[in-house]
């Protein structure tokens, strides 16, 4: 056994020296070391060997494997080396470029869109996407049995298992729901814009979508009227789109405003001739507005005699779509690089 483990040792050793590669020396290691390895049977068959002599050659066979586990290690640090120092790298060669991606569109858009509210005197607010019933409907003047919340398909948490009254947890359908939010905080005068995505349970189309951005914003001073809407929303869209813009309004119903307004833009993916994105009409629907509602004004706390305001809500991510001439809101939401390479 004495012998038998010398000759491993030595054989092991050999190999090792003349090693050329990693791999060949982790081939040795296995050969030796490995579960099937010789070194690791001959100590399998210490165990039956007389008992006296088992110590003296179990310390010897230690012995070996420490020998053989530090020529192994030896080894691979010198072909480590001799791979830096052999290998055929020019130092001073140029490394090749990262691609460096950037903004998003939709980032890209709101970014400029704040630019120029900010212009006017407008703040940036940020608020929740999980929403209560109560600020994205009843302190909009839109109490549980009211027919408008028909037309926005609201997708309702699981309250299950919880205190929560089911249906009071939801998916913010508007970005409105941070009026209530804003003014309970902030006294007026003030003019904040507030962007941020909504979810509606909708049949998903070029221009529909069930997840979408909405911009938000509203002012409360003294003696704001319908023109200063008129005259905000008008300078907004014509800074973003250009001066040659149109802009038309429409009356429209909104429990939260009165009186209520839609405004449409001439449609920028044809220039105003009619495509799939404005329905062949020329005309795209950007924005929901009009003049906030007393009884918002009320439940916030705000004095409607003393106070008026104006608030608009846009879809932005129309918007965001006419800036860039897509013809289909599902490209924003498309991971695929090359897509949004373009933009
Ligand atoms: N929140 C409305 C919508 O989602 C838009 C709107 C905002 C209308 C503010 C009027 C005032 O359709």
């Amino acid at each position: 056994m004495e012998e038998e483990l010398i000759n491993t040792k030595n054989t092991a050793l050999s190999f090792i020296l003349e090693a050329k590669g990693e791999r060949e020396l982790e081939e040795i290691r296995l050969q030796f070391l490995g579960k099937s390895g010789k070194l690791t049977l001959t100590i399998k068959g210490i165990a039956k060997l007389p008992i006296e002599k088992r110590p003296e050659i179990g310390v010897l066979a230690n012995d070996v494997k420490k020998q053989i586990e530090d020529a192994l290690g030896r080894k691979l640090e010198e072909l480590l080396s001799q791979t830096t120092i052999n290998c055929d790298i020019d130092q001073t060669d140029p490394g090749i470029p990262s691609p460096i991606g950037h903004l998003h569109p939709t980032t890209q858009v709101l970014n400029e869109t704040i630019d120029i509210f900010k212009t006017i005197g407008f703040q940036v607010a940020d608020g929740p996407e999980i929403e209560t019933d109560y600020y994205n409907f009843e302190a909009l003047n839109i109490p549980k049995d009211h027919p408008s919340r028909d037309t926005q398909q609201t997708l309702f948490l699981d309250t299950r298992n919880t205190n929560i009254t089911p249906g009071e947890i939801i998916l913010r359908t508007q970005t409105s729901a941070m009026q209530g939010r804003i003014m309970e905080k902030i006294k007026p005068p003030l003019r904040v814009i507030v962007p941020g995505k909504v979810y509606r349970y909708e049949q998903v189309d070029a221009s529909h979508g069930f997840e979408f951005w909405q911009l938000e914003g509203f002012m409360i001073d003294k003696n704001v009227t319908l023109t200063d809407l008129f005259g905000t929303l008008t300078y907004f869209l014509k800074q973003l789109f250009g001066e040659d813009t149109k802009v038309r309004f429409t009356c429209h119903n909104f429990p939260f405003v009165e009186p209520g307004v839609e405004a449409y833009m001439s449609c920028s993916v044809c220039k105003g001739k009619g495509c799939g994105f404005c329905k062949k009409t020329g005309w795209v629907e950007v924005l929901g507005a009009g003049m906030i509602h007393p009884n918002v004004l009320k439940t916030a706390k705000i004095d409607p005699k003393e106070w008026q305001g104006f608030a608009f809500g846009t879809g932005f991510s129309r918007i965001i779509a006419l800036t860039y001439q897509i013809n289909d809101l599902r490209t924003l939401t498309n991971p695929d690089v090359r897509v949004l390479k373009q933009f």
